[in-house]
């Protein structure tokens, strides 16, 4: 029989990458039940291991309802390094956009509630994510949204919390460009307030089915961003879109760090929003899944007969370093 990971985790197929890592379902021998396992790629990359280590961290400081639990970790000097997580039966926002491309409001409104309460949680804890965009958000069949991909991560309040015990030669931005706050692209020392931002260039996404600052290159939108460069929501939708959610989305886009609000306020804005309807936004979110799974040309997620699916083989293949230049997402 194959190796397991750690002599536990027998990964049995992808589910998902992004620029650093890859991320499996695997079967935890012990405990007899599905787990994710992200297996980091450039393991030899003194960088992307410090980030890696800094995400495990990061984690596991924090314990919420819609942030993706942290079950074990390899310690960052196994090659492949590894973290293990509870698995998230759903799809990330990014899937969903390809055959949703523009939700209603009450969808974003419930995830901009269910996002904000991650973000109350991460911030209160003094961690700041920076890189809040569609791929590292999941929602499940049940309306559980659960916000992952923590590589980017800081405790921006108490560095310390996430332990020093590495040091990185990072550069002084970081995040996928589209998603960036002004302080970011300008320079100016950025705090939580820059996933408000991200929250903010998301939601507009989620809206109008548009990303507000995309352009040819990472130049022009990181310009755009500076300038604050974009059709406001309210020209691009019109009367059709909800006020509310209009005004919650260019609050969360405002340039001004200290004018910009925090998590709470878009919490209980859309929290009042959803109330007066008699609504709650994990059924929201379950409903609006119902709707887009009855789409012909949707595939499931990998379910539950998991325990009868075929190991892959893992090789060296799979953490198989990458150039520096293919790098997507700038980091610090
Ligand atoms: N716990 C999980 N359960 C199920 N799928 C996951 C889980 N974590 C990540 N994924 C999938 O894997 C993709 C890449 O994971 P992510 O943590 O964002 O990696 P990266 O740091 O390389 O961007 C995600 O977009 C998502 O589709
Ligand atoms: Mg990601």
């Amino acid at each position: 029989m194959l190796k397991a990971i750690g002599g536990r985790y027998t990964v049995l197929q992808p589910l998902g990458r992004g620029g650093m890592a890859t991320v499996y379902l695997a079967r935890d021998e012990r405990l007899l039940r599905p787990v994710a396992i992200k297996l980091i790629k450039n393991y030899e990359d003194s960088d992307d291991i410090f980030l890696f280590h800094r995400e495990a961290r990061a984690i596991a400081a924090l314990t919420h309802h819609n942030i993706i639990t942290i079950l074990d970790y390899s310690g960052p000097e196994e090659h492949p390094a590894y973290i293990v997580m509870e698995y998230v039966a759903g799809d990330s926002l990014q899937t969903i956009l390809r055959a949703m491309p523009r939700f209603p409001a009450a969808a974003v409104m419930a995830v901009i509630h269910e996002l904000a309460a991650a973000l109350m949680a991460a911030h209160k804890a003094g961690i700041v994510h920076r890189d809040i965009k569609p791929a590292n958000i999941m929602l499940t069949a049940e309306g559980r949204l659960v916000l992952t991909d923590f590589g980017l991560a800081k405790a921006y309040k108490k560095p310390e919390i996430l332990g020093k015990t590495m040091v990185g030669h990072i550069t002084h931005l970081s995040g996928t460009p589209e998603f960036l706050a002004p302080e970011q692209v300008v320079g100016f020392p950025a705090n939580e307030k820059v996933d408000i931002f991200a929250l903010g260039t998301l939601t507009y996404l989620l809206t109008s089915g548009k990303l507000p600052f995309h352009r040819k290159d990472t130049l022009s939108t990181m310009k755009a961003i500076a300038y604050l460069d974009y059709v406001p929501l309210s020209k691009l939708c019109g009367e059709s879109t909800d006020a509310e959610l209009m005004r919650i989305v260019s609050a969360a886009m405002r340039p001004d760090v200290n004018k910009r609000p925090g998590a709470a306020w878009l919490w209980q804005k859309s929290d009042e929003w959803l109330a007066v309807r008699g609504w709650s936004a994990e059924r929201v979110l379950r409903d609006f899944q119902l709707t887009m799974k009855e789409a012909e040309d949707y595939e499931a997620p990998p379910s539950a007969d998991y325990l009868s699916s075929s190991e892959i083989t893992i090789s060296r293949d799979i953490a198989r370093p990458r150039a520096k230049n293919q790098r997507k997402t700038l980091r610090s």
